[in-house]
């Protein structure tokens, strides 16, 4: 109910054994009807709407501020809850068996009208949405959203409260760390020249609370990442941050297994059950299969390497090439020559020179691959039916089919409609590699630099650095890459011969990571840990394409907030201070 100075009731609460009572409700105008001696108002606040009539005989006074209330202004009204008369009844609306007859009306703030109507932002650009945050935020679906949010956070919180996690505050004003993305710096007054770097993550700080002590550690943290904007990325959001001592891949796995198929299970839009334990798939299967190391299953459509089934065949795309692998789209006989060269387009990006293909027919097959393969062998080798269709990619390079063929895999799932309403399915990726090669003979962490190789790959270290594994993990929902964790290096010894495989000489290794390395060597305990990213979550349990619809107040692609007009310029004296001055042409 909430009630409070202004308020006996929300716009939410009234039902059928309200009638009868005096009460008061406060809440915006959220539609209007004139009917000449009555004015209805439907009032809105968060909890819902309520409908008040308000007749020009009995309430004169109240009937005039009815008449001249438009959509937003902010009401205060006293009145009688009447039930509705049996036909006049609205199921849609949890308050709809009853409606207020109003007794007074007190206009608490007056609005212009507003950019959009406030009952759905469907049909209105993301551009004036976000310049008019404050009234976007009173539609529904930014206000269930945000109320999600809030959800999914509390249970968190009492999740990890019940299991002896400890939430700790890291700082904001840190020092640079090598997550990978650029860093938002924040110059120094007191020290000219010398900066410091908004988090990319707690990482550090967490692994050193490890250290300190703290076997179980939490926290909802704040990220700051100067990187190129997309659907699932800000340069500021949230992770579920944790890390946790003595503990193997494992019971981490396992611990957020249990969260997040809890929240899917209670918290989300769509509720689901996720069957448990959710996969566990390496690295290299992922690739192979669905050619991404964000695996969507909510469909099958598995990639099939058919390099043995094409060599020395007679077209020479296959014949040449290192890697040839395929994808049988059940029923994808029907697409066009045009629909199915489109797929070309998607292939592309990732390196393909083309997407080959045959379709699977009673008498054999047709299509630009068919004829090289007249026994039908290939088909069957991938288990196709007639009706099928069969897409192939083929180059040396291995990573560059993976990654085509997990494009056209996504494609030709979204092209047939494959992918199931409000589904969802999770997995574990596992078994990265520690390093991805850097292009220029060297490698970089696959994660981050701070990552505990498998034991029987140390060996390998200094020899083939490439081949090493590691114990890195990411949970998978949709396709969405939830989050990233491992177990970490807990001895100074690895660490630097981690840091020498990335050619990190040891005076810069101390330079940058004094602080870890140091701690290191006051008994570090084993440990582990994860960081779930909090929007992207939040997002498929709302059901949305954009972790924008599920934060209060985000940026745009290009890092603008278009509500207060941020990043803007400075008074020169400000600059002054801080001992900076803008290159010419920036003034
Ligand atoms: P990582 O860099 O993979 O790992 O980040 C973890 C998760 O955070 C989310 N995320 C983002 N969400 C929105 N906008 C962004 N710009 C953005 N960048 C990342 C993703 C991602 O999976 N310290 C390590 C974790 C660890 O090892 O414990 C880390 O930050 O969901
Ligand atoms: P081409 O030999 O270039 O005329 O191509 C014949 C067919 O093979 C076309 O359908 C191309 O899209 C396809 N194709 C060309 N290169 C590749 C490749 N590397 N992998 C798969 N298909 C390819």
């Amino acid at each position: 109910m909430h009630s409070t100075a202004f308020r006996t009731h929300t716009c939410g609460d009234l039902r059928a054994e309200h009638a009868g009572s005096s009460v008061t409700l406060a809440g915006w105008v959220h539609r209007r009807r004139d009917q000449g001696g009555l004015v209805f108002l439907d009032l809105r606040d968060r909890y819902g709407l309520t409908q008040v009539s308000v007749s020009k005989d009995d309430v004169p006074e109240a009937h005039a501020a009815a008449s001249d209330a438009k959509p937003e202004y902010c009401l205060r009204v006293e009145g009688e809850v009447v039930a509705r008369p049996e036909g006049a009844r609205n199921d849609k609306l949890a308050t709809g068996d009853v409606e207020v007859i109003a007794r007074s009306i007190t206009v608490l703030s007056e609005s212009p009208t507003p950019p959009f109507p406030i009952e759905s932002n469907e049909e209105v650009s993301d551009e004036v949405r976000l310049r008019y945050r404050p009234l976007d935020l009173r539609t529904a679906r930014m206000r269930e959203n945000i109320v999600r949010r809030h959800r999914v956070a509390s249970h968190i919180r009492s999740f990890f409260d019940e299991r002896g996690f400890v939430d700790i505050e890291t700082p904001i004003l840190a020092k640079a760390t090598p997550e990978g993305a650029r860093d938002y710096l924040v110059p120094s007054r007191v020290h000219p020249g010398k900066f410091y770097a908004l988090p990319q993550a707690p990482q550090i700080y967490k692994q050193i609370l490890m250290c300190g002590g703290f076997d179980r550690y939490y926290q909802l943290a704040h990220c700051f990442r100067d990187e190129d904007l997309r659907a699932d990325r800000q340069p500021e959001f949230t992770q579920l941050d944790l890390e946790m001592s003595f503990v193997e891949q494992e019971d981490v796995l396992s611990m957020l297994e249990e969260l997040i198929s809890q929240l899917v299970a209670q918290v989300a839009k769509h509720p689901v059950e996720l069957p448990r334990p959710w996969p566990r798939i390496t690295y290299a299967d992922a690739m192979l299969k669905y050619g991404s190391d964000k695996p969507d299953l909510r469909f099958g459509l598995e990639i099939q390497d058919v390099t043995e089934q094409t060599r020395g065949c007679d077209f020479k795309v296959f014949a040449a090439a290192g890697t040839v692998r395929g994808l049988r789209l059940p029923g994808g006989a029907s697409l066009s020559r045009k629909e199915i060269e489109a797929f070309q387009e998607d292939a592309a990006p990732h390196g393909a020179k083309g997407v080959a293909w045959m379709k699977v027919t009673e008498e054999g097959g047709s299509g630009p691959v068919a004829k090289f393969f007249p026994d039908g062998s290939l088909a069957s080798a991938m288990g196709a039916e007639p009706g099928d269709l069969l897409l192939f990619v083929a180059a040396d390079d291995v990573d560059l089919v993976a990654h085509s063929m997990g494009a056209v895999r996504l494609a030709a799932a979204a092209k047939l409609e494959l992918v199931p309403e409000n589904a969802f399915a999770a997995c574990f990726v596992v078994e990265f590699p520690l390093f991805f090669p850097d292009g220029e003979g060297g490698v970089v962490p696959a994660h981050h630099p701070f990552t505990m190789p498998v034991e029987e790959d140390w060996a390998l270290l200094e020899s083939a650095p490439e081949k090493v594994r590691a114990k890195a993990y990411d949970p998978v929902l949709n396709g969405v890459e939830l989050g990233s964790g491992s177990i970490r290096i807990h001895r100074a010894d690895l660490q630097q011969r981690v840091f020498a495989a990335m050619n990190l000489p040891a005076e810069e290794a101390r330079e940058k990571f004094a602080f870890l390395l140091d701690v290191l060597q006051y008994g570090a305990p084993p440990h582990g840990g994860i960081a779930l990213g909090l929007d992207r979550l939040v997002m498929l349990l709302c059901g949305e394409e954009n972790i924008r619809e599920v934060i209060a107040f985000p940026k745009t692609a290009r890092a603008v907030d278009l509500m207060s007009d941020s990043p803007s310029p400075v008074e020169p004296e400000q600059l002054d201070e801080l001992q900076l001055r803008l290159l010419d042409g920036l003034v």
